[in-house]
């Protein structure tokens, strides 16, 4: 299993901010936020990482990330996207040469989880596998729509729905069989103009190879500026206590 990083896009939720650098670069609590996929993937017994970026601050992670020993990372790897705003699907096609027809476990670098993901990695044989979370708010995420008989099973997955169907998001957290690189290639750009994960999701259900599980542990995409106040308070929290203790009054 190998671990790919999507680390592109322009950040343009969060401007100005990421006019000075790249929003997978911007601190949570006392770690730029793409610290935390990474130890997500480390975790998972992942050694062999592929960080995809684009845009104007590409050059930004060698300095910071190195060559990823720090992290117990055995190698790491760094691949352009030319669009910016192709999209996650279009960043992933070129994952292709690295993964070398291995299994691909694909996280978001703005989405920050204490979640161990280390079983469904090890566990993980072919299809897909999407990892959900319930939340206040699933207009903002793909969103799940579960059979009216059976409510384990997924029967589509809508992004950013006006009317979600359920409450949960599907996590930015993906583990793939080598096939979802020819799915990609049979994707067409969204009303949003961009190549949807979710799209890649929906193929693997059709065939019927698409599983999931409830992400349990804390877990959150920080790339908008509230979530990003959320994740730096919870991440503030856990690793320093004390510090609900402290009035600024
Ligand atoms: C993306 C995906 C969405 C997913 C979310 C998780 O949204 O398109 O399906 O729920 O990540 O972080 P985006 O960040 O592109 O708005």
């Amino acid at each position: 299993m190998k671990g790919i990083i999507l680390a592109g896009g322009l950040g343009s939720r969060l401007y100005p901010l990421t006019y000075a650098t790249n929003k997978h670069l911007l601190p949570v609590y006392d770690k730029p936020m793409i610290y935390y996929p990474i130890q997500t993937l480390v975790n998972a017994g992942i050694k062999e990482i592929l960080i995809i970026v684009s845009g104007p601050h590409s050059g930004h992670f060698i300095p910071v990330l190195k060559n990823g020993k720090e992290f117990g990372v055995e190698h790491i790897e760094f691949a352009y996207q030319e669009k910016p705003d192709g999209g996650i699907a279009d960043a992933l096609a070129i994952a292709r040469n690295f993964a070398e027809g291995d299994s691909i476990t694909v996280i978001l670098g703005d989405n920050t989880t204490d979640a161990d993901i280390s079983k469904p990695v090890k566990n993980f044989k072919e299809g897909a596998s999407i990892f959900l979370k319930r939340v206040p708010n699933p207009n903002k995420y793909g969103v799940p729509r579960f059979d009216e008989k059976d409510p384990t099973k997924i029967v589509e997955i809508l992004e950013k729905p006006k009317d979600p169907p359920s409450d949960f998001a599907v996590t930015g957290v993906y583990i793939y069989d080598k096939n979802v690189f020819e799915i990609i290639k049979t994707c067409k750009p969204s009303w949003r103009g961009e190549l949807e994960i979710t799209d890649v999701n929906n193929a693997y259900l059709k065939l019927g190879k698409l599983t999931w599980a409830e992400l349990n542990g804390y877990w959150l995409d920080a790339g908008s500026f509230n979530t990003l106040y959320l994740a730096n308070k919870y991440w503030t929290e856990k690793k320093n206590p004390s510090i609900k203790n402290i009035s600024i009054e």
